[in-house]
């Protein structure tokens, strides 16, 4: 099924759009990671992947309508050249939005308070952002499940970012993907740290979609993935439900190296680490010989997310003085 096909026939009639207010939506880290698409036209998972939202840090984005040929698109207070790729991935998921106005055009003012494409996961926020506002301009009147299923069209990740804190994206069986969306964790983690290592802020050279379709079609290893995944994803529930610290922070570590192990073992290899990430690995592989409760995760990009709990900040922070710490549930 294509994606206009699904649209058409599930999402409902609304009346003219109208402006939006702005809407906000979080990033989001994956502990078990999403990799390589079953299906790649509706973003359809080869795995179930476990996800914590970053809080404050994300997208705030409003909408309006406007009398012109074409969308217009801003980024950081910035217009996007409508030819750019980010325009047109936003031109992209509105289409989705206006099936039943196609005349319809759109300014879209979006603002990240993350560096973008960075491998910090602001696709993410993004969608889930501009997904709400769009809910609001075509008053759909959608559920978060519902808004989570379209966010995913945009990116993947993003049907993540539609709920705060713990959320697994549960990969579903239908072939139109109604089942496939974010679903909320109850548990809590007062005091859980996540710590940003800024190893480069450029764009990567290969996003997320080619790096897993490279992935899939090239690397033998990636046969092993979807067990990985399968299998961390209970240890993570457990780990969250028992609030087991080594074992949620030894889970994510080894899942994020198990992902990257089958990008490098791809063809051609597919190496996101720089010498900076290599180093910051080993010195939280110091850090925790030494006794330190600290473990890190990757995405698809050179920068680690270091996970630590509150009684071990003033540690980690002696040994990287510039990171940023977010607390998705508080001290
Ligand atoms: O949602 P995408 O297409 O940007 O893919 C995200 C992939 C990873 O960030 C590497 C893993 C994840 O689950 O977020």
């Amino acid at each position: 099924m294509n994606r206009a096909e699904l649209i058409q026939q599930w999402l409902p009639h609304g009346p003219q759009p109208i402006a939006s207010e702005t809407h906000f939506a979080p990033s989001n880290i994956a502990l078990c990671k999403y990799w390589g698409k079953r299906d790649s036209e509706l973003n359809l998972p080869v795995n179930a992947s476990l996800s914590v939202s970053l809080d404050t840090l994300g997208t705030r984005t409003a909408v309006e309508p406007i009398d012109a040929d074409a969308d217009e698109v801003w980024l950081n207070g910035e217009r996007q050249a409508p030819q750019s790729r980010f325009a047109q991935r936003v031109s992209g998921f509105i289409d989705l939005f206006r099936v039943h106005h196609p005349q319809t055009r759109l300014r879209v003012r979006t603002e990240n308070n993350i560096p973008t494409a960075a491998g910090l996961a602001s696709s993410a926020s993004g969608f889930a952002a501009l997904a709400r506002a769009l809910n609001q301009a075509f008053a759909l009147e959608l559920s978060a499940t519902d808004l989570s299923i379209l966010a995913r069209l945009g990116s993947g990740s993003a049907c993540r970012s539609l709920f705060d804190g713990f959320v697994e994206w549960q990969m579903g069986v239908r072939d139109d993907g109604l089942d496939s969306h974010g679903v909320p964790i109850e548990a809590r983690w007062p005091g859980l740290s996540i710590g940003l290592v800024k190893v480069d802020e450029r764009e990567k050279s290969v996003d997320s979609r080619a790096g897993m379709r490279r992935t899939k079609e090239t690397a033998h290893l990636y046969q092993s993935w979807p067990l990985q995944a399968s299998t961390d994803l209970i240890r993570l529930r457990e780990a969250i439900s028992a609030r087991d610290f080594g074992l949620l922070g030894s889970v994510a570590e080894q899942n994020a190296l198990s992902m990257h192990a089958t990008m490098i073992a791809s063809w051609p290899p597919l190496l996101y680490w720089q010498p900076d990430s290599v180093a910051a690995m080993q010195k939280v592989w110091q850090l925790r010989n030494d006794g330190l409760a600290l473990y890190f995760t990757m995405d698809a990009g050179p920068n680690l997310k270091l996970l630590f709990e509150q009684d071990s900040r003033d540690a980690v922070l002696e040994h990287f003085p510039t990171l940023e710490i977010v607390q998705p549930f508080g001290v």
